[in-house]
This record gives C-alpha cells, structure tokens and sequence, in this order.
C-alpha cells in the first residue's frame, strides 16, 4: 500500500493506493468519522463491487445505502444528481455523513458535485474503479456535470476527504478503457518528471499486463505529480493547465469522432503526438523527445497517427478550448523531458504544419 498526501492546508487528503480494499477502507470511514453513508455505484460497478462494499462499510457499524445510476456520460446530469439527494434524504444523511463514490469518471464526477452541494457540502470518498480516473479525475477535487449539450458546465471544487484505489478493479476493465488511463500516465511522465518517463519506458509491458508492482508505482507517481501540481493551483488559474498536455488537440479528435469513435486517451496520445510536433516547430524541444514520445505510446498500444479529419475542423474545435482566448491559441507543451510550460499566442500556421507531421506518424 502507498500513500500519497494531497496538501490543501484544511482541505488536504490521503490518496491510498494498493490491491484490496478491506483494511483501508475500514480505517479511513473511522478516521473521517462518518455516521452514514451513500455509495454510489453504477450498472457496471455495483453488481461487481457494490455489496463487498456496502458490508465492509457496515462491518464498522455504519449505515451504508447502495445506489446506481446508469454507467456513461448520458447519466452525468441535474436529473441524475436530484436522485442522489433523494436518496440521501430518505436515508437521513447530514452533515457528518458522507457520499461515497464507487466508478469511473462520470460516477466520481456528478457524486462529487452532489456530495458538495447537499446541505452546503457533506464528507465525500473517491473510490475510482477506472485507471483514467484512478490517475486524473479522482484526484484534484473537479466535480461537475453537462447541461445544456456542454460537458462539466455545472461543477464545484470540491476536495474528497480520501481517496481510495485498488489497483485490483483494473482486472475487470476493458483493454482499451485500461490504455486510456494509461496515454495519462504517460503523460506525467513527460511534463514532469524524466526520471517516471524513464521508468515507463522500461516497464510499459509489464503494466500493460497489468503487474502490481509496476501499477501501483505507475498510479502513485501519477497522482504525486498531479498532486504537486493540483496544491500549487487548485482553482486552475495558472500552472494546472499543464495537465492539458495533449488535450487541446484530443478534445477536437474526441468531438470528431461523435465522442464514441476514440476513447480519451486514444485521442489525448494522439493529441501529444500533435503538440509535440508543434513544441519541436517552436524549438521547445528536439527531434529524439518528441521521437520518444511517439515511439512509447506506440509501445503501449495507442493510437499515435492523427486520423483523415481536416485541419481547418480540427482548429475550429480547438477555438473552443478554454484556454484559447480570441484567436490566441494557449497549448500545454514539453520543454524538455520531464518539463512543460504553457505557451501563449501559437500560430494556425504551425499548428496546421504540426498536424500534417502527425498524420505521417
Ligand atoms: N484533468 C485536468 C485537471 O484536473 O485539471
């Protein structure tokens, strides 16, 4: 079991990562002191985990009601939040109980929001069962949900109390959801730290088949470097945006591809490939990083060619990200490896030339 500490002053909070649940779980429901609680599950999660869970949590004298909302985006709504007050009021939950999600990203995302808005803000727990959220979302306190057609329009900054990952769940995940966590993963490695890049070129096999060991180091590094990065900006107002490393252009391949043709991480590997043809353009780094970006998340079985969509479609979508300003495009960019800066005002040319080089890859 590995700990990594979140630090917010009154807001911090232990990330616990290992295989298993049992002892820690326990533990930290007597450490956060909770009287009751509201586990949210969903169609793929609850059947799986939901009842070991629910009696584990019961097994310290805590009443604890099971929940699940429909697994994907669809249930990430006002609706979907509404039943989980509901539920919460039936079974008495107040201020000194807590809301307990159990999931991927969609589930810890709209628990989040519920748990920071039912009565002012009850005590929450991250049990993230996906490895995109075990390495990104579970941590750093985003919650929100999509209104109106716009994804996370509606959300809070709301920190978990604790967050929980048993590097166990990945058995049960699809191959492709796994490979998603893990373009993020790599993705640590390159803003910052040459050393975990390092560590991920010599063991990405034994984490692609899923060796513990290597896992639980994998997630660890990943939640400590964001983490760090997440303490040093919590309201993303400034450095946080590194993390977009890759994302500007994978949002635009993911909204391409109707949201269903790429997963996340499918389009965030290719998305880093892209930008790192545009840090190279910029003399930000040199050939043999983006080379080694490239070739690592090849190895790890991601897609790293960028597909037939045009620039000119790629570049109106990335006018939405929210970094952008006017005409300025803002990208999240290595420096050097284990580095990233945000670079401010990138021309359309060099983005439109980076592209074409990623449609070579
Ligand atoms: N997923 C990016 C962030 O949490 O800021």
């Amino acid at each position: 079991m590995q700990t990594i500490a979140v630090d917010l002053g009154l807001s911090s909070y232990p990330i616990h990562i290992g295989t298993g649940w049992d002892g820690i779980l326990i533990s930290e429901c007597a450490r956060i002191n909770i009287n009751k609680a509201l586990i949210v599950a969903d169609t793929n999660t609850g059947p799986l985990y939901g009842r070991m869970v629910q009696d584990l949590i019961a097994s310290g004298d805590i009443a604890a009601r099971l929940v699940s909302v429909p697994a994907g985006e669809g249930a990430k709504n006002l609706d979907t939040v509404a039943g989980l007050y509901a539920a919460a009021l039936e079974s008495g939950l107040d201020r000194e109980s807590a809301f307990i999600a159990l999931g991927g990203g969609v589930t810890g995302d709209l628990t989040g929001f519920a748990a920071s808005t039912y009565m002012r803000g009850v005590k929450f727990i991250q049990m993230p069962t996906t490895l995109l959220a075990q390495v990104d979302s579970s941590v750093g306190g985003k919650t929100g949900v999509d209104f109106a057609g716009m994804k996370n329009i509606v959300g809070t900054f709301y920190q978990p109390a604790s967050v929980i990952i048993n590097t166990d769940t990945l058995k049960t995940l699809p191959e492709r959801q796994v490979l998603s966590g893990l373009a993020e993963i790599i993705k640590y490695g390159i803003i910052a730290d040459e050393s975990f890049l390092k560590f991920l070129e010599a063991n990405i096999n034994s984490i692609v088949a899923l060796d513990s060991q290597a896992l639980v180091h994998a997630i660890g590094r990943s939640c400590s470097i964001k983490a760090e990065i997440v303490s040093k900006d919590e309201r993303d107002q400034g450095i946080r945006a590194v993390l977009n490393f890759g994302h500007t252009v994978g949002h635009a391949i993911e909204a391409l591809g109707g949201m269903s043709a790429y997963t996340h991480g499918e389009a965030v590997a290719i998305g880093m490939v892209a930008e790192a043809n545009i840090a190279l353009l910029l003399g930000l780094i040199d050939s043999s990083l983006a080379d080694r970006i490239r070739d690592l998340l090849r190895r790890a079985g991601l897609p790293v060619r960028l597909p037939d969509f045009s620039n000119e479609s790629l570049v109106r979508l990335m006018q939405h990200d929210k970094k952008t300003t006017g005409s300025r495009f803002v990208f999240a960019l290595p420096k050097g490896p284990g580095q990233a800066c945000i670079y401010k005002d990138v021309k359309p040319e060099i983005i439109s030339v980076a592209l074409d080089m990623a449609r070579q890859a």
